[in-house]
């Protein structure tokens, strides 16, 4: 067996959205499938890539013989590895038999997050293991699925909702007092509301009737952006999915955050068209990032929009 570490981190692109990431990576990468290698090395921005469903930050190749050979250098580092395959499927399934099984059962919600590192894994030829043990998603190959409800919510934009929550490792919890800025027709208020917490829902037409009947529930018809923060109050929770122009949505939450009246923080950042390096928008996730304790992340349930999270850890 020979093992070596990649200096370096492997950006796995987000299906459908591969030119993002690209025209985000504006280094030479060496490519295979849906996965992008690029060395570190100075005048690298590693923080300004955000097009991606997961990073596996500590990458290593290594070269073996048989099948058994690649699932024990796998297990030999830890128990989780989640495989990436884009070629050689037989031989991928092969040695994910013998590697520990990985639930792929939709998970409910609230689900807490188990602590134990996910890697990832992938074959690059017959014989060469890429892989690694950290990743920047906790969920296996970047990839979350729950245990939906049909019935219930008016939109199925509760279930990004609940993957940004259950990365927090942290959710609203009866009585506390939540935002929920675009809230039509009210997918995330009602996934609040089933939490037990008290929802301020605004947006420029209410939520659907049986959302507005769930108990905690408010509603005020306005423009979330020309209401100022002493307006509403100290919030435990400020939830935003307006769509907007970034830099309009960068405006509001810095009032916010200058007001301190709320510590956790979860908004998506909605996109037009490709990336642009030096265009207002990409300035603005930027500057999203930027914030202190705070991410920027495609998360699974997302389509042309990132989303940011600031969420209050102590
Ligand atoms: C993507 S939808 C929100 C979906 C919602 N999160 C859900 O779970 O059902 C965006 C919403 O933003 C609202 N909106 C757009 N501009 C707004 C503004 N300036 N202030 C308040 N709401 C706005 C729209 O009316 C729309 O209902």
């Amino acid at each position: 067996m020979n093992s070596r570490p990649l200096k370096g981190r492997i950006y796995q692109a987000i299906r459908g959205f591969e030119d993002h990431l690209e025209g985000e990576l504006t280094v030479r990468k060496e490519v295979f499938g849906p996965l992008y290698y690029v060395e570190d090395r100075p005048g690298l921005d590693g923080e300004s890539v955000f097009w991606h469903n997961n990073i596996w930050l500590e990458p290593f190749r290594a070269e073996f013989d048989s099948v058994a050979e690649a699932a024990s250098i796998l297990r030999g580092i830890q128990r989780n590895w989640a495989p990436v395959l884009f070629t050689l499927f037989r031989r991928g399934a092969l040695i994910m038999a013998k590697l520990p099984s990985l639930s792929e059962k939709p998970r409910p919600f609230p689900w807490l997050l188990p602590d134990a590192l996910m890697g990832a894994w992938t074959l690059q030829d017959a014989h060469t293991l890429v892989a690694s043990p950290r990743c920047s998603s906790p969920f296996p190959g970047g990839v979350i699925t729950f245990a939906g409800d049909r019935e219930g919510p008016p939109s199925r934009a509760y279930l990004k909702l609940w993957e940004a929550l259950v990365r927090c490792r942290k959710w609203p919890g009866p009585g506390e007092r939540c935002l929920d800025a675009g809230a039509s027709p009210g997918g995330w208020t009602w996934a609040l509301a089933r939490l037990g917490a008290e929802v301020l829902a605004v947006d420029r037409s209410p939520p659907e009737g049986r959302v507005l009947a769930m108990p905690g529930v408010s509603f005020i018809r306005h423009d979330a952006f020309t209401l100022r923060p002493e307006d509403i109050g100290p919030v435990d929770w400020l939830f935003c999915d307006v769509i907007c122009y970034p830099p309009r949505l960068f405006e509001w939450i810095e009032k916010w955050l200058r007001s301190g009246f709320c510590r956790n923080y979860i908004c998506t950042i909605k996109m037009q068209g490709p990336p642009d390096p030096s265009g207002p928008a990409f300035e603005t996730v930027r500057r999203f990032a930027a914030i202190s304790c705070s991410q920027v992340v495609h998360l699974y349930h997302n389509k042309h929009e990132l989303t940011w999270i600031k969420v209050d850890s102590g």
